[in-house]
């Protein structure tokens, strides 16, 4: 449930989700007039990251159906390939189209100030999904999202538990830099295996994407061959099967010669796990369209909102994916 903070997504039933979020603020119907006005379309514009992974496609569409037509918006949608400078030039055109409210999956946490001054100073709302900036909160209205430090102590703390009394190499993927879930992913994750013989002996950028994560890996098994690596930490899923490709291809096999942790728990990830070749899997809900469809129409309603909305994320072992498998929306 919704706290400052605290919201629970569990197996990320849509319905649940929405009610939660109905339960959190004032408005029931997402859009629908929700600007007070009656029949009035809402028009958003959402600056999304790109499409780099498979939780990144699920997020696209939980927005797009939230932000829908029947539900009373017109979204405008622009998705900025994992370009910085691409996305903040999005949010300016967004600026001067005179959008109603304008939501962000930030890429980077840095680098927002000027451009959310702007928004403020053109009367605008910003709404936050996902990723956090470094920028002043006073310069948005809410933001609803994922405890991504929480995902990685997670990560870590399982680790510590499995393979923190013997000494263990470990390399990791990490996310695209700069960005909120690659920084607090790995300082969770940091946190949770300090005073264990776990050894962090690497750790390179994979871009959350599959491709990237196989590149890196490739590096790595190249630099300490398969017998020098007994632990790959991904800061998500894709990194993680992409490293699966990278390890098979080297002759070893993924999940017994050398374990995997990853983050996202999406379709794939799910199925890698239940297989074996991923041995720990930390959820990161990508079902947040509800939840920020509900904050725009509240903001604009001129309703209160929390400044943060955090979704509560689950984590499987092998086992606990296969119970679950099924009812697994994304
Ligand atoms: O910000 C959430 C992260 O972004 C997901 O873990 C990753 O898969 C995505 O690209």
């Amino acid at each position: 449930m919704i706290r400052k903070g605290k919201l629970f997504a569990g197996l990320a039933l849509a319905g649940a989700i929405a009610l939660t979020a109905a339960g959190c603020s004032s408005s029931t119907d997402a859009g629908n007039g929700g600007d007070g006005g009656g029949d009035e379309t809402i028009t958003v514009g959402f600056a999304q990251t790109g499409s780099e992974s498979g939780w990144r496609s699920a997020n696209t569409e939980s927005m797009k159906t939230a932000f829908s037509a029947e539900n009373g918006f017109d979204l405008i949608f622009n998705a900025a390939d994992n370009d910085p400078a691409a996305q903040i030039a999005a949010v300016r055109d967004f600026i001067n189209q005179g959008v109603d409210a304008i939501v962000i999956a930030p890429i980077v946490e840095d680098g927002w100030d000027d451009v959310l001054q702007e928004a403020a100073d053109a009367g605008i709302p910003v709404v936050l999904e996902d990723r956090t900036v470094s920028a002043s909160d006073d310069l948005y209205a809410s933001w609803v999202g994922l405890d991504f430090r929480k995902e990685g102590v997670t990560a870590g703390t399982w680790a510590a538990e499995n393979f923190g009394d013997t000494p263990t190499n470990m390399v990791v993927l990490e996310g695209t830099t700069g960005s909120a879930p690659a920084n607090e992913r790995a300082a969770g994750f940091d946190e949770a295996i300090e005073g264990t013989q776990i050894e962090k002996i690497d750790s390179q950028t994979g871009d959350f994407t599959r491709d990237g994560g196989k590149k890196v890996m490739e590096g790595f098994l190249q630099k300490y061959g398969v017998d020098g690596i007994d632990l790959v930490y991904a800061h998500n899923d894709d990194m993680a099967l992409g490293a699966i490709e990278a390890i098979e291809a080297a002759g070893a096999v993924p999940g017994e010669d050398i374990k995997i942790i990853s983050i996202d728990a999406v379709k794939d990830g799910m199925l890698a796990l239940i297989d074996g070749k991923i041995n720990f899997i930390v959820e990161c809900n990508p079902l947040l369209g509800d939840l920020a469809a509900g904050i725009v129409t509240d903001v604009l309603a001129g309703n209160e909102v929390e400044k943060e909305y955090y979704v509560e994320d689950l984590s499987f072992t092998p086992e606990e994916a296969a119970k679950v498998i099924d009812s697994r929306l994304y």
